[in-house]
């Protein structure tokens, strides 16, 4: 007893010195299983209609994201951050990077805005034997308080989803809060310029559960690329669809983004291997760094 006490006070401590304390206050441990929910009280019925279609794709997401080389993604990660204080994984999905990192001791917070994928990581945290606290909320409002984190990162292009380019900006600022002085920040995104030179409109993949057909459209003068996914099941046939829309960034504008946000890029790289970022790199990794 006394041990659980001693377990569940340093658990508060910690809660108090990382999240703001309305969010203490009012969002405890929620019933639906992973640490905390934050049902954001400013979020209006604009945003709320916000579809995040990672959270309707669920199980169909892990399927899609267990055929990539995570531990390849995680070893570059390592790479480009100092384990030297606490890491927020911002979109961490599944978890699959957050998992590994906590194996390796790394202290660090899932946040994302999808139940569904929440629940998954959380399982996966069990698989693995390893714990952390997994947090539901949106990027434009973290729950967290100012200069926390001794790192950020944003695998995998979850960034440009976002209604506007305001709300992209809105998270860009949230990261510069949220981190301390001279914090790192890796955005992971796909490479424009790449997605224009090697533009396709149809594309279709073969997951263990599923087909997936691709429809893209090119929208240049908004810079966004517009993709309907269609799974066909491989057991019964059913068909799904689901589209999405994904606001694509040169790394001009990226760097001019951060600057605006106070955020100084460091370095960019093609891939997970450190390769040069030019048109052949399908990924445009950024890390910047909080300077002041
Ligand atoms: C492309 S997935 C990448 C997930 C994970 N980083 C990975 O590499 O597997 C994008 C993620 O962003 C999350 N997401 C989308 N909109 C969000 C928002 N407004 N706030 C927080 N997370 C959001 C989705 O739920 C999803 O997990």
């Amino acid at each position: 007893m006394q041990a659980f006490d001693v377990a569940h006070s340093r658990t508060w401590f910690f809660l108090s010195c990382v999240f703001r304390s309305n969010v203490n206050n009012k969002y405890s441990h929620c019933s639906s299983g992973f640490g905390i929910e934050l049902p954001n009280p400013r979020e209006s019925k604009k945003q709320s209609g916000y579809l995040n279609i990672f959270n309707d794709l669920g199980a169909d997401w892990e399927a899609i994201v267990d055929e990539r080389d995570t531990q390849k993604e995680v070893d570059f990660i390592q790479d480009m951050i100092l384990r030297k204080g606490l890491t927020l994984d911002l979109c961490c999905g599944t978890g699959r990077h957050a998992v590994i990192l906590r194996k390796k001791a790394w202290n660090i917070i899932g946040m994302d805005l999808s139940r569904n994928l929440l629940k998954i990581a959380k399982l996966r945290m069990k698989e693995a034997e390893v714990s952390f606290q997994l947090v539901r909320a949106d990027m434009r409002y973290f729950p967290f308080k100012n200069k926390v984190f001794c790192a950020i990162m944003n695998m995998f292009t979850s960034f440009g989803y976002l209604p506007s380019l305001s709300e992209d900006v809105k998270s860009l600022l949230e990261v510069y809060r949220t981190l301390k002085n001279g914090g790192s920040f890796l955005l992971d995104v796909a490479n424009r310029d790449h997605v224009i030179k090697n533009f396709q409109e149809k594309a279709w993949a073969e997951f263990k559960p599923f087909y997936l057909i691709e429809n893209r459209v090119l929208d240049l003068k908004k810079s966004k690329l517009i993709s309907q996914w269609a799974f066909i099941k491989k057991d019964n046939g059913k068909r799904r669809l689901i589209q999405h829309i994904l606001r694509l960034y040169t790394f001009s504008q990226i760097e001019m983004l951060f600057k605006e946000a106070g955020l100084i890029v460091k370095e960019v790289y093609g891939g997970y291997e450190n390769q040069e970022f030019n048109l052949d790199a399908s990924r445009m990794i950024v890390h910047a760094q909080r300077i002041k």
